[in-house]
């Protein structure tokens, strides 16, 4: 019973607390009803990488019907409106894709190998800092995600830079042989890759990708939620290699969205190929 109150109790206080948040004008991004069910929703998530009451979708239409046809800022601007707005989505977001536009500028890489494309957010971000030539190759394991991003990516205007590839690099080699088969990926082409999928395959897709050649001395790696909700495994790799295979720059910054959790995004230069 004592347990069953403060139950009740907790939730009545954080129900308030996003009453109030919203009666504010939404000063904490983070205390909205959309988080919390996301929150609570955090399993089938993980396991499906929706938030499952169709946002993923929506943010789509709502590109679609706010952003002018073959804009690529509109659309990211959209997106990112939508997510403060409305919908909470796990894109990079403003603050983190600001870090991830730095360096692709600083690389100027002709190939961007992605892991993880949701709604197409980075994707479309990495794009509009490419180089003449440039391509990004964005790796999907949800074939809905795929959809939709593809979906964002058109009325963007984006599609002739993006390829959204279903699949996963450790699916046994099948996305891997589609990559060099399909996509040209060969010895030393991939110039600059961002990793944003499942935190405990940010390590294992790595070294797949280390494995296949791929990466060239200079090429940047970039990851995303290495503070929260953190990659452990992938962290602890790049400072023990700090100096040796790798040379590691750490941003302190926050999660997408928000202000109140803080997050580490690792730009990592190869040295050694
Ligand atoms: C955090 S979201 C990516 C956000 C996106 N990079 C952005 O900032 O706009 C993670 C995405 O990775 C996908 N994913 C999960 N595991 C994966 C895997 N092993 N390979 C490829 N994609 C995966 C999920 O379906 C989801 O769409």
């Amino acid at each position: 019973m004592g347990v069953l109150l403060f139950v009740f109790y907790v939730a009545a206080a954080v129900g308030a607390l996003v009453v109030l948040n919203i009666l504010l004008g939404r000063p904490v991004p983070f205390l909205r009803w959309s988080v919390l069910r996301m929150l609570f929703g955090t399993k089938r998530l993980l396991s499906e990488w929706q938030g499952g009451d169709g946002r993923e979708q929506a943010a789509a239409s709502y590109v679609v019907a706010n952003a002018p046809a073959g804009n690529v800022d509109a659309a990211i601007a959209a997106l990112d409106r939508f997510a403060y707005r409305h919908k909470f989505l796990i894109n990079v977001g403003d603050e983190k894709g600001a870090i991830l536009d730095a360096a692709v500028e600083r690389v100027a890489p002709r190939r961007v190998l992605e892991l993880g494309a949701y709604v197409g957010y980075s994707a479309l971000r990495m794009a509009r800092r490419l180089p003449a030539g440039g391509q990004v190759f964005s790796v999907e394991l949800n074939p809905s995600n795929a959809t939709i991003a593809r979906q964002v990516i058109e009325h963007a205007g984006a599609a002739d830079r993006i390829t959204i590839v279903v699949g996963s690099i450790g699916d046994g080699g099948q996305t891997v042989q589609t990559l060099e088969e399909a996509h040209g990926f060969t010895a030393g082409s991939l110039d600059f890759a961002f990793i944003d999928h499942a935190k405990d395959a940010y390590l294992p897709d790595l070294q797949r990708i280390l494995q296949t050649g791929w990466l060239h001395p200079g090429s940047v790696v970039v990851a995303d939620n290495v503070g929260f909700p953190g990659a452990p495994e992938y962290r602890a790799y790049m400072d023990a290699e700090e100096g040796k295979r790798w040379h590691t720059r750490a941003h302190k910054t926050h999660a997408e969205y928000q202000k109140l959790i803080a997050d580490l995004v690792l730009e990592s230069t190869l040295l050694l190929g």
